[in-house]
């Protein structure tokens, strides 16, 4: 009979009490390439640990007390879709934060009061937010749009999309809920703006702007699956880092055909380097790595 989560961790010599076995290099191997052929993140040896925490959390969960049972169970029970989406959320890092970067969001807002007004005008702007984790990037986004669309006294047409791999994150985002302590730092005239106090030391993001937002499910290496077509702007920070080299590439191909003739993509800092992808021109400045698609696509 399966016993409870409680029965288990107040059992003496239960499994759960037990230490999972260390795992070995062929086991690594396994984990690594099933991580890496699914979501594109290579794991480096030294984050072996971090591998064997994450699953051994998980497996103490469901009650599987090997590396290779619970691996057959994520690629080939009746329920391995449920449990790989369930893991995946474990195996990836959510770190974020509003305003993150505050250089490249400068860089998106001068891009937006650059347009031509007649073209602002014309048709609503179309941000993507990829790798988007809980929201607050999008978010902030939408803050930013909105504020430009104000000083250049424009009604605030635009759609901000956020993607992410991880079910619960876009849970979390699609809220539009957050611990107070995520404003902390941020200028209190943005805050005044666009959140307002929730229950228990939470604040909500308002609803002119979360209706501005909208989130999906999806894997960065599916893009070919993806309906997102004529961004404006492409947002994608803290994903690529996790990919090697040749992927980041691919990704970065892929995402500049979802470009709008003269918009722009914003990656992370180093996170390209020693690559200029075709169609793009660079973006001159120190601090952002951004690159505008050229008008026609022509080299
Ligand atoms: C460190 S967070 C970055 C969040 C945000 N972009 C930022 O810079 O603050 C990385 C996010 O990428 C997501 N991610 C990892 N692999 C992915 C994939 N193959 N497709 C889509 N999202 C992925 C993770 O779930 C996580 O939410």
């Amino acid at each position: 009979m399966a016993a409870t989560r409680n029965d288990l961790s107040t059992a003496p010599g239960s499994w759960s009490m037990r230490r999972l076995p260390d795992m070995d290099e062929a086991q690594f191997d396994q984990w690594q390439t099933l991580l890496e052929h699914r979501t594109g993140i290579s794991l480096a040896p030294e984050r072996k640990s971090f591998l064997e925490t994450n699953l051994g959390i998980r497996m103490r969960e469901i009650g599987c007390s090997s590396y290779q049972a619970y691996y057959e169970k994520v690629v080939s029970s009746p329920d391995a879709v449920v449990e790989w989406s369930t893991l995946v959320d474990r195996l990836t890092v959510q770190e974020t934060r509003f305003f993150r970067d505050p250089d490249a969001f400068k860089l998106v807002a001068d891009y937006i009061l650059t347009r031509p007004r007649e073209v602002l005008k014309q048709r609503p702007l179309e941000a993507w937010s990829v790798g988007c984790s809980t929201g607050e990037e999008p978010y902030t986004l939408a803050m930013l749009l909105n504020e430009s669309m104000n000083q250049l006294e424009l009604p605030p047409l635009f759609g901000i999309t956020g993607s992410d791999i991880s079910k619960p994150a876009i849970d979390k985002a699609q809220r539009g809920l957050f611990n107070a302590r995520k404003l902390l730092g941020m200028d209190e005239a943005l805050k005044t703006r666009y959140f307002r106090p929730a229950e228990r030391n939470s604040v909500e993001i308002v609803e002119r702007i979360r209706e501005r937002v909208c989130f999906t499910r999806l894997n960065v290496l599916d893009l070919k699956h993806a309906p997102m077509h004529g961004m404006n702007i492409i947002y994608c920070q803290n994903l690529l880092i996790y990919f090697r080299r040749w992927r980041r590439r691919e990704i970065v191909k892929r995402l500049a055909e979802r470009l709008a003739p003269g918009g722009l993509l914003v990656l992370g800092q180093g996170e390209l380097t020693d690559w200029q992808p075709p169609g793009l021109q660079r973006v001159p400045s120190e601090n952002v790595l951004a690159w505008i698609r050229r008008q026609s696509d022509e080299e």
